[in-house]
């Protein structure tokens, strides 16, 4: 506690507030009880919390299908051979660890949001986007979050899907929106609630805002069709929603990032929405998990209204964190600005989607070899990085407590943490946790 109290005074008289400092000081010293006796203990987060679990379990089967980041045959983690030569050319250059500008690197920022609209986009409406660099996907939501509260009123409602990334509730609830959801996957198919989605999102109050997955929805694998893409923009026109997108994993739904962008891309086409914004993220198609790299934007309807929206992205920014990690940053601009660079990563992330297919196939077949005799063709339907089974938080408690593999509790699975040393294991668990048991609401009622 003295120590504790010597550090608040010695950074609140760095920041003139000596007084309350001093009083903590003497709180401190009298020896009266601490308000830290009364923090109460915070349940473990749903999905770094098993991976904190994993890392103690001492079990030598265990397998770790929980965290949605990708790992290689071997089930080590992979740096991409493009992000490394891209350090090496940063080394070369002696890059300096000045600080970034509060919204980020702008060469960088042109280059990622090219990556997501395209170059048309960027070329005909490039000077009229707001973009900011963030610390990921979940900085991009957040600084969204806080932007959309700030402008639209504390308590906008936000709509999103059921179920989504877990982090998303917190995120968009902490920056201060009333967060509701459609629904958006069906129990009984394992697939897409198409028409519900469509009735909830009608039913939302004009002026609302929507999150969309862009591809390779988490936790379901489960996108819309490109039709259905086409009706969704339409009624977030009619209903003058405004459009989140979080891109978490374009280039992880088929291999090719060009391709993963198509619903961003036909909603910029269309336009008419009550604004768009996007959450891009690095983590998993670059690999740059820990370097947290990404972005976030705003389409404006003109260049002064851009300047405006960049003056108040930087006035949340800075007094959250000031300006953004620049390494992650510098790789992605250095791979996205060289055409050898570009292609050799083009490679590399297809490579990472087509072992992660493969691990689907190979999962199905491994669960009929088992001697399984549910329908798990939902696994090869689902795309992206995990296959969203149908388990439920009871087979899941027992896969972990059992067999010591570790997934969320809604039953997803990582692929990537499947190689082909663990998956006849996991198959045989899953088989053994599900046998004679509904792993649908159809099943369940059959
Ligand atoms: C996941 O869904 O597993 C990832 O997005 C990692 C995370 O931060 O939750």
């Amino acid at each position: 506690m003295r120590f504790g109290g010597l550090l608040l005074l010695l950074l609140g008289s760095r920041h003139g507030d000596v007084v309350s400092s001093l009083s903590t000081t003497t709180a401190a010293a009298a020896g009266t009880s601490s308000y830290l006796s009364q923090v109460p203990m915070g349940p473990p987060d749903a999905i770094l919390g098993i991976a904190e679990a994993f890392g103690t379990c001492e079990d030598e089967n265990k397998v770790n299908v929980c965290v949605g980041a990708y790992r290689d045959e071997n089930g080590k983690p992979w740096v991409l051979p493009s992000v490394r030569a891209a350090e090496r050319l940063m080394i070369e250059e002696d890059i300096n660890k000045e600080y970034a500008p509060i919204v980020g690197n702008p060469a960088f920022i042109r280059r990622a949001l090219e990556f997501a609209y395209g170059k048309d986009v960027m070329e005909a409406q490039g000077k009229t986007i707001a973009g900011t660099a963030t610390l990921s996907g979940t900085g991009a939501c957040r600084i969204g979050g806080a932007f959309l509260a700030k402008f639209l009123g504390e308590g906008t409602k936000i709509y999103l899907p059921d179920p989504t990334w877990g982090n998303h509730i917190a995120i968009f609830r902490e920056a201060g929106l009333d967060v509701q959801r459609y629904r958006y996957y069906s129990r009984a198919t394992n697939g897409l609630d198409y028409d519900n989605m469509m009735e909830d999102l009608k039913a939302a109050p004009e002026g609302s805002a929507v999150l969309l997955h862009a591809c390779a929805h988490n936790p379901t694998g489960c996108d819309p069709t490109q039709e259905q893409w086409g009706e969704i923009s339409q009624l977030c026109q009619d209903r003058q929603l405004h459009v989140f997108f979080d891109c978490a994993y374009q280039g992880f739904a088929s291999g090719n990032s060009e391709k993963d962008a198509w619903a961003i891309r036909k909603f910029v086409e269309d336009g008419g929405h009550a604004s768009l914004m996007l959450a891009q993220s690095f983590a998993k198609n670059f690999g740059l998990y820990g370097e947290r790299c990404g972005t976030l934007s705003i389409l404006t309807d003109n260049e002064e209204e851009k300047e405006r929206v960049m003056s108040q992205l930087k006035l949340i920014v800075r007094p959250m964190y000031s300006s953004p990690p620049i390494h992650g940053a510098h790789i992605v601009n250095t791979v996205l600005s060289s055409p050898e660079l570009s292609a050799q990563y083009v490679d590399e992330c297809a490579h990472m989607a087509q072992r992660i297919d493969a691990m689907r196939t190979a999962l199905t077949k491994a669960l009929k070899a088992a001697g399984s005799t549910h329908d798990w063709s939902h696994i090869t339907s689902q795309i992206g990085m995990f296959a969203y089974t149908g388990m439920n938080a009871d087979m899941v408690t027992q896969l972990t407590d059992d067999y010591s593999i570790f997934l969320t509790k809604d039953g997803r699975v990582s692929l990537a943490g499947l190689n082909d040393n663990n998956i006849e294991y996991v198959a045989k668990a899953i088989h053994a946790v599900t046998d004679g048991k509904p792993i649908t609401t159809e099943e369940l009622s059959a």
